[in-house]
């Protein structure tokens, strides 16, 4: 049923961007939301309507209003530049949050899918973690436990379908390789293409949970349509963990490189490990189907890609 409105915030970002194109592609008309502090205008694919706007402006009152469904992505996103202004950090994750939800309310939408995170695990054990595993520690992830109360509230107080997405790390094409700390993944294949040595945090044991931006994709478009997911919350991950230094023999594989890695210390309020308990998003119908291998060629290629246009020279 692609004649619906879909609403992004965070759109000119890597997953709201993501999401636009794909709901371009299936035939959704798609209103976008993003203030640029750190989305890129040229990644909202041209079919958009793009406001800039600061989600905690009342002036997105009226372009919310124009949605069926809401997907709330905007957020600051970095663990580490959150540690260091928790004020700011609520400001935007927490009253921008809300008067997102506060839009969609009075404008009577019911079904708002917002981005929660898998920080919110950062202080358990559990592995693989369950949704029901709560234990924020940093200020980004108190933040998005904080949307997730608010989040699953509104679902009981005003009768909105309200569905939290617990992203594992995300990664594909559009990843942001321009910011102070880059994702890993980018930033080793960066590094190596410019012909440095790959900076490895600790001593690279780290194990995270790797998931595809497309197979993210998947479980938003069930998101707009599926009658199972309201009031509900979903780890979106692949169930599976890689240490930084597998990742990077993947990388290098796919390069054909042996660039010598360089170890760096660890920034603080790094989680040890992630990975996801599944079960509920399968429960839903939805199944990641992108492997590591698969998924780091395509962010080669986008890499590459990036190069060629001159961006990459320009970032570091
Ligand atoms: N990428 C991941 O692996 C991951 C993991 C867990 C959770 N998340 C969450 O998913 C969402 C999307 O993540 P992403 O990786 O695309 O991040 P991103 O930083 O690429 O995109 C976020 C977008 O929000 C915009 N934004 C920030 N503050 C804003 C404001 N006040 N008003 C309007 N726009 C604003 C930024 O300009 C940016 O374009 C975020 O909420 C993030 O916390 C992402």
């Amino acid at each position: 049923m692609a004649n619906k409105t879909i609403l992004i915030t965070g759109v000119a970002g890597f997953i709201g961007s993501n999401l636009a194109d794909r709901l371009v592609r299936d035939g959704y008309k798609v209103v976008g939301i993003d203030d640029l502090s750190a989305g890129i205008l040229e990644q909202v694919p041209k079919e958009v309507e793009f406001h800039k706007l600061d989600i905690r402006s009342k002036d997105i009152f009226p372009v919310v209003k124009e949605a069926d469904v809401v997907f709330h992505l905007a957020a600051l996103n970095s663990v580490v530049m959150c540690q260091s202004d928790p004020y700011g950090t609520a400001d935007v994750n927490v009253m921008g949050t809300l008067n997102v939800f506060e839009a969609a309310r009075a404008a009577g939408i019911k079904r708002v899918i917002y981005a929660e995170s898998s920080a919110i695990y950062e202080g358990t054990k559990t592995l693989p973690t369950p949704e029901t595993d709560f234990m924020p520690q940093t200020f980004y992830a108190i933040s998005k436990a904080t949307d997730h109360l608010f989040g699953m509230a509104y679902g009981r107080e005003f009768g909105m379908e309200m569905v939290g997405l617990r992203y594992l790390n995300v990664y594909g094409p559009r990843q942001d390789y321009r910011r102070a700390i880059p994702p890993v993944m980018t930033r080793f294949i960066v590094r190596i293409l410019l012909g440095g040595r790959p900076p490895v945090f600790g001593d690279g044991s780290l194990r995270r949970d790797y998931i595809h931006v497309d197979d993210v994709n998947d479980f938003h478009l069930l998101c707009i349509e599926s009658g199972k997911v309201a009031n509900r919350v979903f780890n979106l991950g692949c169930g599976k963990n890689y240490s930084v230094l597998e990742v990077l023999a993947e990388i290098q594989k796919i390069l054909g490189t042996n660039a010598e890695p360089e170890f760096v210390p660890e920034p603080s309020g790094i989680a040890e490990a992630n990975l996801a308990d599944i079960t509920a998003a399968k429960s839903v119908g939805w199944e990641p189907k992108i492997g590591l291998g698969e998924g780091l060629r395509g962010l080669v290629d986008y890499v590459k890609a990036e190069m060629a246009k001159g961006n990459i020279a320009r970032a570091q």
